[in-house]
């Protein structure tokens, strides 16, 4: 039985003042044990976070990371930085990182080989432009970014990666992908994994479906069968999330 997670991605969103004025509104609500529930903060946040989160079940993630252990890489944050400061997961490949950043799949398999050399818990995006979606190529597009992310990744930590199935078109726009829909990618992604791995990889791995996730729509989709949670990006900074967290 895999555990559902539900993240709340704060993008660049939140100072650290602010940071432990939401957290003290959210954390005892959505300290539970019944989905890991994840709070995945801008960077300089953490330490702040991670003070705010102590004795609490809530898990701490940032939002990026850079694929070397150290040294001249101007304005970059190593995994090593992250963990000590606190946190355990980190996303790679979100779609906002592609698009205005610029980083293409080579970067983001480094950076899924370096959370794991590492030790940072990663959660993997994807998903397809709303173009893709409506040519009808999006599945052959998202398996490309999965094989290649992938590659050099073994069994054990292909289990111990996060996916996050993320239509750029659900992305911000309050128009989510009904939950057929995320149902369709979400299972072809378990298909595609099991092809890579076998099939006890694909049935332990996380899928979770994000793209304006929110207080009424949550239920439906995690209700699914290969959905295991969501990555939720405006509703997380509100306390609509304790309803997505409970949904
Ligand atoms: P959204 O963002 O919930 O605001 O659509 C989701 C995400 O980008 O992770």
């Amino acid at each position: 039985m895999r555990k559902k997670i539900v993240a709340g991605n704060w993008k660049m969103n939140m100072t650290p003042t602010e940071t432990k004025e939401l957290i003290a509104k959210l954390k005892d609500k959505c300290n539970t044990d019944e989905v890991d529930v994840l709070f995945v903060v801008p960077s300089i946040d953490v330490t702040t976070a991670y003070e705010c989160l102590k004795g609490t079940k809530i898990k701490l993630g940032t939002q990026n990371f850079y694929f070397e252990e150290k040294g001249a890489y101007t304005g970059e944050i190593s995994a090593k930085m992250i963990i000590d400061a606190g946190a355990e997961y980190v996303i790679i490949g979100h779609s906002e990182r592609r698009g205005i950043f610029k980083e293409d799949d080579e970067m983001i398999n480094k950076k899924l080989i370096a959370s794991h050399k590492f030790g940072l818990k990663p959660i993997l995006c994807c998903g397809e432009s709303l173009e893709l979606r409506e040519k009808g190529t999006y599945k052959a597009f998202i398996e490309g970014q999965i094989k290649s992310a992938f590659n050099g990744i073994d069994k054990n930590q292909a289990v111990n990666t996060v996916i996050a199935y993320e239509p750029i078109w659900a992305i911000g726009t309050g128009k989510t992908a009904t939950s057929d829909e995320a149902e369709e990618v979400c299972k072809f992604i378990r298909d595609v994994i099991k092809a890579l791995y076998d099939e006890s990889v694909a049935n332990a791995i996380r899928i979770q479906y994000g793209g304006s996730v929110n207080a009424g729509n949550a239920k439906e989709i995690f209700s699914k069968e290969d959905i295991d949670g969501g990555l939720v990006g405006g509703a997380s900074l509100k306390e609509d999330f304790i309803n997505i967290v409970h949904y």
